[in-house]
Parts: C-alpha cells; sequence; structure tokens
C-alpha cells in the first residue's frame, strides 16, 4: 500500500530547496558519470521496488549516486542545505541511503503517520492459537489509545566499507558498526554523536521501540574509521504495526543434518506438534517453504558485521537456500522425516567447498508470502547461526530423500568415479535403497508366518505387536545396510575405519607405514571390508570411516519382534563394540547413526537398554551375521 505524497510543515519548509537539489544533483551526475556504474550495480543488488520517492531530496540522496566524492563547489551548497536535512518516514516504508565514513544523517518518523491507519497484518503462518492472535491485536488496538502508539524503529545495515588493512583478526576484518540516535524531543530534532538516546546497532541490525505521540526524531551515524574504506549503505523503517525488520540472534531454529565434501543438509525445528491427522499438520506440509538459508565461508568474517541483517546477508552471502531474488539458489522444501515425523522445512546447500567451516543463518524473507514496501515485518528476519562444516574426502555422499528408506538423511560410502557427485545421487540411492527394500521382503515373508492379526491373547506379545516389530526391523535394516560415512583422515574416537585393503577412488592405497601400524586392523574382516558385501561389491568406495548404528536400534528390534524370529544383538565385549555405537550426551556429537539425527537435536526417541536376550539364533541368523 502507498501513501500520496502529504508534505508536513518541515517538509514544506524544503520543497523550495528541492528544485535546486535537483539542478545540482543533475550537474553532478553529469560531471561525475562513472559513478553511474556503482549505482546501477547497487540498484541490481539491493531490492528497491516500489518505494514511495516523495521524500525531499537531501544531503544523502545526492550521494546515492556517489562513493563520497563530492566536487568541492557542490560540497558547499549540499553541507550548506544538510544543516536542515531531515527526511521523513512512512509506516512501513523502508528507506535506503548510503552514508559515508563520519557522516550523520537524519530522518523523522512524523505524528502523522504515528495516528494515521496501520497496515495489513497476515494471518502468519498456520498456527493453533488463531484465537490467541486475534486477541493479541486487540490489545495492541486497545494499548494504542492510551499512552501514544507503540512505534518501532529499525535500521539493517546493507552494505559496510571493507579493510584497507591487510593484518588478520576480526577487529581488522569486521568495519565498526552504524550508531542509530532517537530524540523525541522538538528542540533536538537532529539527534546524533552526543545528543538523543544512543540505539547500538549489533550485527547490523537495532531496533527501537517507544509509546510516542508526537513526531520521533532519528539519527544515523557512520563512526569515523582509518581501518576501512568505502561506504555504508542501510535501510531504515519506522511502523506502527510491528519491527518491519526482525532478528532473532538468540533463538536456534536451524539444525544441521549431515554433509559431503561439497553439500550440507539443514532442517529447521519441528513447524507443530500436531498429529498427521490434524489439519495443522497438513497445512503445514502443503505450505510453500517459508524460510530461507543464507550460507557463508567462515574465513569469510566481515559478513559477522551484518549477521543479523537480513538485506546484509542478502548482499554478503554468497550462497542461499529458498531466497528470491538471489542468483544461484538451493533446494529447500517442507519434510516429515525425522524424529517424531512431525512437519519441518529442509535446506540442501550445495556450492560449498571441501573441509571448510561455514556459517548458517536462517531466514525469512518478508512475511515469508510477501516482501517490501508497505508489508507489516517486510523487511525479513534472520535467526541465530548456526556452524557445519564440510568433509574432506570424496568417497562420502550426502543422501536424503530415498523412497522405502525415507528416514536415511546421511552421507553414505560412493565411489565417485561411478557415482557422479552432482548427477549420480539418483542411482546412488536407488542402489541402496532397493537392496534394503530386498531385505525387507525376506523379512515379511517370514513376518507373515507369525500370528499377528489374532486376538490379543494370541499375540506374542501384549505390549509389541507386529506392527511394531515390522517399525523397528525396517528402521535398523535401513540404518545398518546404509551405513554413514565420514571422512577417512578423521580421528574421532566412535568412527570404525572400513574397507583398509582396498584403493582409495584415485587410485592410491594406505601407504605402508600405515599399514604397519594398522595390521591387526586389516587382518580384522570387519575393517578390511564394508557391513555389507553389496556396498564392496556394487560401489567399491575404497577406505573410508564409518559411524556405527546405535545399540539401541538393535535391543528395540530384539524387544519388538516375536522371539520365533530369532533376533539376537551381540554381547558386549562380544562384537557389540564392532557393530554398534553409543548415543552420546553431547548433542554436538553424533557418535551413532539413527535415522532423524542431526547436531544439537537430541534423539528423543532414545531406546533404554536393558532387555538383552539370548535368543536363539533361527530364521535371520546368516542375514544378521552379514550384517552385524
Ligand atoms: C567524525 O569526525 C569528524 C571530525 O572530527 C566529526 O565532525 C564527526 O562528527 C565525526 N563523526 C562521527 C560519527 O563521530
Ligand atoms: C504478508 O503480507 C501480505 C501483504 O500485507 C499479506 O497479504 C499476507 O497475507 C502476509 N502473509 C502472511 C503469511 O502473513
Ligand atoms: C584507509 O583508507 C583511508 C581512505 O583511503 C585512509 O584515509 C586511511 O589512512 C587508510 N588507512 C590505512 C591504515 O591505510
Ligand atoms: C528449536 O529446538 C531447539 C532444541 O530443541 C530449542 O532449543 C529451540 O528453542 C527451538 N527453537 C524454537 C524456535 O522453537
Ligand atoms: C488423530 O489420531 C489419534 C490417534 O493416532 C486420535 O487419538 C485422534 O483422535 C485423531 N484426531 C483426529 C482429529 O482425527
Ligand atoms: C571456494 O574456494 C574458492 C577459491 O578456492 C573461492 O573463490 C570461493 O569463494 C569458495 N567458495 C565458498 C562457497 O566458500
Ligand atoms: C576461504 O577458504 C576457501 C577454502 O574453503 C579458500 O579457497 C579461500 O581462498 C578462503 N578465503 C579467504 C578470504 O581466506
Ligand atoms: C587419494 O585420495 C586419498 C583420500 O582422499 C588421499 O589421502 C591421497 O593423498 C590421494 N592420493 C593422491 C595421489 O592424490
Ligand atoms: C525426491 O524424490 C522424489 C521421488 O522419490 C522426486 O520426485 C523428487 O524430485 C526428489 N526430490 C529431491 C529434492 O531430490
Ligand atoms: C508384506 O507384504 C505384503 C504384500 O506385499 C504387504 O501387503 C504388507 O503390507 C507387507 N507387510 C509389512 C509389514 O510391510
Ligand atoms: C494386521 O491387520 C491390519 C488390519 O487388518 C493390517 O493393516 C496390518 O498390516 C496387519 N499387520 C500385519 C503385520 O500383517
Ligand atoms: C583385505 O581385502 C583385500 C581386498 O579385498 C584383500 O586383497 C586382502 O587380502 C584382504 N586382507 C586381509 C588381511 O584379509
Amino acid at each position: 500500500m502507498t501513501f500520496p505524497p502529504k508534505l508536513s510543515p518541515l517538509q514544506s519548509r524544503f520543497a523550495a530547496s528541492l528544485v535546486a537539489s535537483l539542478v545540482l544533483l543533475a550537474v553532478y551526475v553529469f560531471l561525475t558519470k562513472p559513478h553511474f556504474a556503482y549505482a546501477v550495480e547497487l540498484d541490481a543488488r539491493i531490492p528497491r521496488e516500489d518505494h514511495n520517492h516523495y521524500l525531499i531530496l537531501d544531503e544523502g540522496d545526492s550521494d546515492l549516486f556517489g562513493d563520497g566524492t563530492y566536487c568541492e563547489q557542490e560540497e558547499a551548497s549540499l553541507v550548506a542545505r544538510a544543516e536542515a536535512g531531515v527526511s521523513a518516514l512512512a509506516n512501513n516504508d523502508p528507506q535506503n541511503r548510503n552514508i559515508n565514513i563520519g557522516e550523520t544523517q537524519h530522518w523523522v518518523f512524523p505524528q502523522e503517520s504515528i495516528d494515521g491507519p496501520g497496515g495489513a497484518i497476515g494471518p502468519g503462518l498456520p498456527s493453533e492459537n488463531v484465537e490467541e492472535r486475534d486477541l493479541d491485536q486487540n490489545l495492541h488496538g486497545l494499548r494504542k489509545r492510551q499512552d501514544g502508539k507503540r512505534v518501532y524503529i529499525t535500521i539493517n545495515t546493507c552494505l559496510q566499507p571493507s579493510s584497507n588493512t591487510t593484518g588478520d583478526g576480526p577487529n581488522k576484518s569486521i568495519p565498526p558498526q552504524l550508531q542509530m540516535y532517537i530524540s523525541l524531543s522538538e528542540r533536538d530534532q537532529r539527534p546524533g554523536p552526543g545528543s538523543g538516546d544512543t540505539v547500538d546497532v549489533d550485527g547490523g541490525y537495532a531496533l527501537y521501540e517507544v509509546d510516542a505521540t508526537s513526531d520521533v526524531y532519528i539519527g544515523v551515524s557512520g563512526p569515523n574509521t582509518t581501518d576501512f574504506t568505502g561506504i555504508w549503505n542501510y535501510e531504515i523503517a519506522a511502523s506502527i504495526d510491528a519491527p518491519y525488520h526482525g532478528s532473532k540472534p538468540n533463538v536456534a531454529n536451524l539444525h544441521f543434518v549431515d554433509s559431503d565434501n561439497h553439500a550440507a543438509l539443514l532442517i529447521t525445528n519441528d513447524t507443530t506438534q500436531a498429529q498427521p491427522n490434524e489439519t495443522l499438520y497438513q497445512e503445514w506440509m502443503d505450505l510453500t517453504p517459508p524460510w530461507g538459508v543464507f550460507a557463508a565461508n567462515q574465513n569469510e568474517t566481515a559478513i559477522l558485521g551484518v549477521k543479523n541483517s537480513f538485506c546484509g546477508l542478502k548482499n554478503t552471502a554468497r550462497i542461499a537456500a529458498n531466497v528470491p531474488g538471489f542468483e544461484s539458489q538451493n533446494v529447500a522444501k517442507m519434510t516429515n522425516r525425522g524424529l517424531g515425523g512431525k512437519p519441518k522445512e529442509q535446506f540442501y546447500i550445495t556450492g560449498l567447498n571441501a573441509t571448510s567451516r561455514y556459517w548458517g543463518f536462517l531466514v525469512m524473507n518478508g512475511n515469508s508470502t510477501a516482501y517490501g514496501n508497505g508489508v507489516v515485518g517486510g523487511g525479513g528476519t534472520v535467526w541465530q547461526a548456526i556452524n557445519f562444516q564440510t568433509k574432506t574426502e570424496d568417497n562420502c555422499a550426502l543422501m536424503y530423500n530415498l523412497s522405502f528408506c525415507s528416514e536415511v538423511a546421511y552421507a553414505v560410502p560412493t565411489n565417485p568415479n561411478r557415482f557422479a557427485p552432482t548427477t549420480g545421487l539418483p542411482e546412488l540411492a536407488a542402489l541402496y535403497d532397493s537392496n534394503a527394500a530386498q531385505m525387507y521382503q525376506y523379512f515379511n515373508y517370514s513376518l507373515q508366518q507369525i500370528p499377528c492379526n489374532t486376538t490379543s491373547s494370541a499375540q506374542y506379545s501384549l505390549a509389541r505387536n507386529c506392527d511394531d516389530c515390522a517399525r523397528a526391523y525396517k528402521q535398523w535394516l535401513c540404518a545398518v545396510t546404509i551405513p554413514r560415512c565420514s571422512d577417512f583422515s578423521s580421528n574421532d574416537p566412535w568412527l570404525k575405519p572400513r574397507n583398509l585393503g582396498r584403493p582409495f577412488a584415485n587410485g592410491s592405497s594406505i601407504s605402508a607405514s600405515q599399514l604397519n601400524i594398522d595390521q591387526a586392523l586389516l587382518n580384522a574382516v570387519a575393517t578390511n571390508s564394508s557391513r555389507n558385501p553389496m556396498i564392496d561389491n556394487s560401489i567399491q568406495p575404497g577406505p573410508y570411516k564409518e559411524v556405527l548404528p546405535c545399540k539401541d536400534l538393535c535391543y528395540d528390534l530384539v524387544q519388538s519382534c516375536p522371539a520365533a524370529l530369532g533376533f539376537a544383538c551381540p554381547l558386549e565385549r562380544a562384537g557389540l563394540e564392532d557393530s554398534y555405537g553409543s548415543r552420546s550426551n553431547d548433542s554436538g556429537v553424533i557418535s551413532c547413526s539413527y535415522l532423524g539425527a542431526a547436531y544439537y537435536l537430541s534423539g528423543a526417541e532414545t531406546m533404554a537398554p536393558g532387555a538383552m536376550r539370548n535368543v536363539a539364533l533361527l530364521v535371520f541368523a546368516v542375514l544378521l551375521m552379514n550384517l552385524f
């Protein structure tokens, strides 16, 4: 929605100088044509669609085309005019401007806008608390009448100066933050260094909230520094509805699932705890993915200067998923894979470098369905950043989206020569998946011999039925036939080396010196081959390390299935440790493989160990021997 160009008295006072400014501007632009290159570049990077340009041009606008270098003559007149240069903000109407090192710019959110109509607040994301939301909005409306309206002033740093020193260290590469100053007093209409309330900008973001009855005056200044050159560019907005820009630096809502040497899989928290048969669940699953992700290599530390700014991340990050307007897009979609089977959004991020640490920033573009001028919260929101890292070796491939083992989402052993990293994944996935499905079919035949669907008194157990058994078997089977792969070069103690006797994909073998040390390992069948012969025969990944399946998967299988099926887990200190791993108390460590694993999301479904049974090995002895 747009506002008619209505001039406040303050604005009218300067309207006279508008013509003069435009003439000056034209002369300036004409004289300094090369600067257009920057303007075009800036325009391409910053969405500036449908801004209402009814504002009075002042010293800031004239510099939109520049990099801070004025002609001497012009500078004199521009600065003279700047003595009174204050630009007006309208409700939910962001303004974008360049600012030089050491410069201060002034804005006002006039009373007319504060008393004016609010914007239309959308329905938001699916939620069960629709009534609560409405109530909130009514309360909000009530409070407006009492002690002035609540006003939200927000700022996003979009571009920042770059370091002109070669030294290392974060202080040398992260420019100082802009400062915001607020004044509610008629007598101080130009707050800046030394006057007004100081609002610290953090990571390129600041929010100032106040119940206002009259004009709100805002100053923005670029701190003085000699270690950096260039300009800042920022977006400032005022709203009587909700903060136009959002930042939730303390709210974790993104998690790292796994990576290979060029891609990573990230997921959000569960978006609802609703049951699959409830409409809320379906609403989420049918939703166009509402979040996006930016990713940045951690050696590009300057991005920390804008880590809470949607606009800053959009201009600075090189990698994005599901952010409209960004060049190379990665895939995002809603999924119900993972612990509990609840809806969540997943991001498959490619184009990463090997052996690198990255930051991942969860963001929302505007309110997720609309953004920009006139949209309540149209400036976007940024959540807490996460760390993740890519693998070194090329023989682990991140795999997800299988049809039978649909819960698998981690790196698996691969051979890059047989399955091209970018195009061969579906074929690799089909190979693992059909192998597991085939084995499940054998199991199914056996399960059909068991009296499952009789009266409860004839069932093998009152606590578990055949459906439990089938579920536990599938979980176990997928985790065991599709091993979770880790770098061979990783030294994490819980990893199991595999396939040591075979050559790497590049043809080289483990060196003789390494073999001398590890001769015992090589002699053991478990480390000289893969867990699953299909891998050695059809994939031939060469040496890799495996994150062993969690032992609770095996216990759950034994507990859930009828004894007649003859499942048994190996005993502790008699083979269990070679085949299964234990969960870590540290949620930042995935020390054993279970379906739905993600870093910093603890496995809520952990099975209690205990019911180890000495069940005679019958029907599945051979199958299990191979897989254990
Ligand atoms: C930067 O330094 C100049 C000269 O000392 C001063 O006029 C200006 O106010 C300073 N700017 C800020 C933002 O502190
Ligand atoms: C986002 O804002 C637009 C325009 O105000 C509105 O139509 C839409 O419903 C909002 N979306 C959500 C998810 O609230
Ligand atoms: C950085 O660049 C600015 C402007 O070009 C200059 O004034 C300043 O002295 C430079 N600082 C260093 C440490 O080179
Ligand atoms: C997401 O889950 C994590 C870990 O369970 C929790 O700490 C965090 O508060 C959750 N975030 C949201 C937005 O619910
Ligand atoms: C959904 O299923 C659960 C059992 O799984 C049942 O208790 C509940 O009543 C069902 N809800 C609806 C809305 O059908
Ligand atoms: C990967 O490394 C190249 C240089 O080797 C660098 O130019 C590029 O920005 C890096 N990409 C990412 C996503 O880190
Ligand atoms: C960042 O790391 C990548 C490798 O991941 C490297 O290619 C690039 O040159 C590094 N960039 C900087 C600025 O150090
Ligand atoms: C072959 O690959 C392995 C594992 O990635 C690596 O350790 C080794 O140095 C490579 N050998 C050659 C000759 O590139
Ligand atoms: C996931 O698999 C389905 C078929 O099983 C396919 O249609 C879809 O394109 C795949 N999605 C991704 C993101 O790979
Ligand atoms: C076993 O196979 C039959 C026929 O293919 C199928 O109907 C049934 O659902 C399967 N049982 C399980 C537990 O998957
Ligand atoms: C038991 O019967 C129910 C309904 O008759 C069926 O859905 C289920 O698949 C059966 N379970 C097995 C293991 O055959
Ligand atoms: C390890 O496996 C390789 C390849 O299958 C084989 O040639 C070698 O003899 C095995 N070594 C031992 C000690 O079993």
